[in-house]
């Protein structure tokens, strides 16, 4: 089969997107993939673009593109749309008249240190609805190609799945993924710029390597780059003409992109930020107090601290004897 060829004339427009969706999908594609962040009508600087229109206009803008989204996407597809959990709540039975159906809420939480209101607690988090195609079939879904480690590798049941060579459960629904920041080479000067991190994770989880995902409301055209950064064909477009100068290169487009299982994209968790330490050191501080830990469940800690570093020989088969396991039940579900 021919390698697939990714080009900005082909991928990339200016435009408004309801109408360039209807004109601008090269021949012989249906987007598999829907991934987008509306502007979220708040007045934020999109350049020529007004991010405050009169409710009703906003509305219908958001509902002309899940219209068209719909009529170009293939017969099983997924749209995904991150936005404030009140918007979607007030646009609800719009977004059911569109074709498309509920598949789940998921929640994207993230520390932020900004915030004092009297009125009301800090917000730190956003909605990511999930609505679905389904007239083909189920939509592709993966997943166990991105997964959270066990919490207590230690315990009977969760060291047995280890030795049967399970490297981890499926993800909550509710995403801890910090915000871009400045610091962050990812970042450029645009407003909402979503996380690589976050993008992938949904690329990855929901489509196959060569198929082609759709941004229609793109800023920085961070989809298309997750995108073509996973080995699928990104396309974006922005009504923004200044959206440009972040158009994705052909060099970003990785053709040999190899999908694997049991990934854990997390590069910083929590935990780390709050304490502002490194990963690495993290892990140090973690194994420094595994030392603590009795000899059983040291030695599972450990294995998964292997895992989650990267170190491939963890997910070889044990032949330790159930009595190196910890017979007693952890508090914790896994
Ligand atoms: C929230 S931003 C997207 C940011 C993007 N997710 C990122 O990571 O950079 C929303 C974008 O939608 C664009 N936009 C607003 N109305 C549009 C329309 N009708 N068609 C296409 N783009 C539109 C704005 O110019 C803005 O860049």
């Amino acid at each position: 089969m021919p390698k697939k060829q990714w080009s900005r004339d082909d991928y990339c427009h200016v435009g408004n997107s309801s109408e360039v969706l209807r004109s601008g999908i090269p021949d012989g594609h249906s987007p598999s993939l829907f991934l987008t962040d509306p502007p979220y009508n708040i007045g934020h600087n999109y350049g020529n673009v007004s991010d405050r229109l009169k409710k009703d206009d906003y509305h219908r803008m958001i509902g002309e593109v899940l219209v068209s989204s719909y009529e170009a996407a293939a017969d099983s597809a997924h749209f995904f749309m991150i936005h404030y959990p009140e918007a979607i709540a007030e646009m609800w039975s719009m977004i059911m008249e569109t074709g498309w159906k509920f598949r789940q809420w998921l929640t994207w939480v993230y520390p932020s240190n900004i915030g004092m209101s009297n009125r009301a607690w800090t917000r730190a988090s956003r909605t990511v609805l999930w609505l679905v195609k389904d007239e083909g079939g189920e939509p592709k879904f993966y997943p166990k190609r991105i997964i959270r480690p066990y919490r207590n590798p230690w315990d009977r049941r969760v060291a047995q799945l280890i030795k049967d060579g399970k490297r981890g459960c499926s993800l909550y629904d509710w995403w801890e993924i910090n915000l871009t920041k400045n610091v962050n080479k990812e970042k450029s000067d645009y407003s909402n710029q979503i996380p690589q991190v976050l993008l992938q994770r949904i690329i990855r989880s929901t489509t196959d390597v060569g198929d082609l995902v759709v941004d229609p409301f793109s800023g920085t055209f961070s989809t298309a780059k997750a995108a073509l950064a996973t080995g699928r064909l990104g396309w974006g477009c922005d009504m923004n003409e200044e959206t440009q100068e972040y158009w994705p290169e052909e060099t970003d487009f990785i053709r040999d992109y190899v999908e694997e299982e049991y990934s854990i994209d997390q590069d910083q968790s929590f935990d780390t930020v709050r304490a502002n330490i490194g990963k690495e050191r993290m892990n140090e501080m973690l194994r420094w107090a595994s030392e603590r830990l009795p000899p059983s469940q040291r030695k599972w800690t450990i294995r998964e601290l292997d895992f989650i570093e990267g170190a491939q020989e963890t997910a070889e088969t044990s032949d330790e004897s159930e009595d190196e396991v910890q017979k007693s039940r952890s508090v914790f579900d896994y």
